[in-house]
């Protein structure tokens, strides 16, 4: 008996013209090129332009995701954007990107799961085309942290982006086997007795501005690879695939340390690794999207690759997907 998958028909991205070095950070804060690649990987990140808001370069992605899987906006009837920092409060920074594709029709909403949003976003969209209620959907990882970052704090500062990148999805009859391409399995979890670990001191509700990102880094690590790996394990046993299937490990882009200790615990080689955080740093809800369509890009992912998607964050919320390319 067939069942219906979500497919990935193709994805894309877009980054700010602006790079910001790890020199350019030492003039700014007591911070060293040397400190931040030892500690993180990063070498340079992206930074929005004044006029250019999350909507804007989730717009662009979602461009280059239909341009490369080869279909119309006017196919598209659900937008999943995830993201924590939108354009606005509210509206959904997502009906902006509908209005911006010039789609009227289906639905567009907003998903806030910090850096583990476009694996949410892909859960979300992949089970309501299962519903049937969805027939192509695009999934979009959008963030512009550099509005929400404490540029005078050493400690976040020199970690994060700007950046997006989305997916486009489609509904399809597969023959029902582990083999089958598209979603084949998303695990999520959260725990919100970590909420002060990593979070933003502002809100419409509890203090009526934006605020800054505020993170107990150490703390963040040292429950990183466990929560990851144990995701990923979880995502193992539903499929009943093992590490040594997986094609490309495409993870969250936090920290090449915590990439590379997930990667080792896993069991899954260095050269299974798409590793975007030393250009990117970290993009939140942007990440994987944006190192998807790096490694599409240059040809090493191909059609029927089992591809491995983890991330972890804010919350803590955590998950893991395995995709066939
Ligand atoms: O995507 C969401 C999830 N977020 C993450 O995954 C981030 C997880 N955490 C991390 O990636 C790491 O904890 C950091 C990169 C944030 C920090 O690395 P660390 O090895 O855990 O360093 P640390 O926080 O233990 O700090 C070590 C030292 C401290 O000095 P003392 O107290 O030992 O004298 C810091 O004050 O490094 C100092 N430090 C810096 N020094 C130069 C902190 N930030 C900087 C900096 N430049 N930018």
């Amino acid at each position: 008996m067939t069942v219906l998958r979500s497919v990935v028909l193709g994805c894309g991205s877009y980054l700010p013209t602006q790079i910001l070095t790890n020199e350019d950070l030492a003039r700014k804060v007591d911070t060293s090129d040397e400190w931040i690649v030892q500690r993180t990987g990063i070498h340079e990140r992206r930074i929005a332009a004044p006029d250019e808001h999350t909507s804007h370069m989730a717009i662009r992605a979602a461009q280059a995701a239909l341009t490369h899987a080869h279909v119309d906006a006017q196919s598209i009837d659900l937008i999943v954007l995830a993201t924590s920092t939108p354009d606005n409060t509210f509206p959904a920074s997502a009906v902006s990107v509908q209005a911006g594709l010039g789609i009227t029709h289906g639905a567009a909403f907003d998903l806030q799961a910090v850096c583990s949003g476009f694996v949410y976003g892909l859960a979300t969209a992949d089970s309501l085309l299962k519903s049937g209620g969805f027939s192509r959907a695009l999934v979009i990882g959008a963030e512009t942290f550099s509005r929400i970052l404490d540029w005078t704090d050493r400690n976040t500062c020199v970690l994060f982006g700007d950046g997006a990148g989305a997916v486009v999805l489609d509904a399809q009859q597969q023959p029902g086997t582990p083999e089958d391409r598209g979603v084949l399995t998303v695990r999520l979890r959260s725990d919100g007795r970590y909420k002060s670990k990593l979070y933003v001191d502002g809100g419409p509700s509890a203090t009526g501005t934006v605020g800054h990102l505020r993170m107990e880094g150490r703390e963040v690590f040292r429950h990183a690879i466990a929560m990851i790996t144990d995701v990923v394990e979880d995502a193992f046993k539903t499929t009943g695939y093992t590490a040594a299937d997986v094609d490309w490990f495409i993870p969250h882009q936090a920290n090449k340390r915590i990439i590379d200790g997930s990667a080792h615990k896993l069991g899954i080689a260095p050269g299974k690794i798409v590793t975007t955080v030393d250009r990117h740093g970290n993009t939140s809800a942007a990440s994987i999207p944006l190192a998807l369509a790096d490694a599409v890009a240059d040809r090493r992912i191909k059609r029927g690759d089992l591809l491995l998607f983890e991330a972890m964050g804010g919350g803590f919320t955590w998950g893991a997907a395995l995709v066939r390319w």
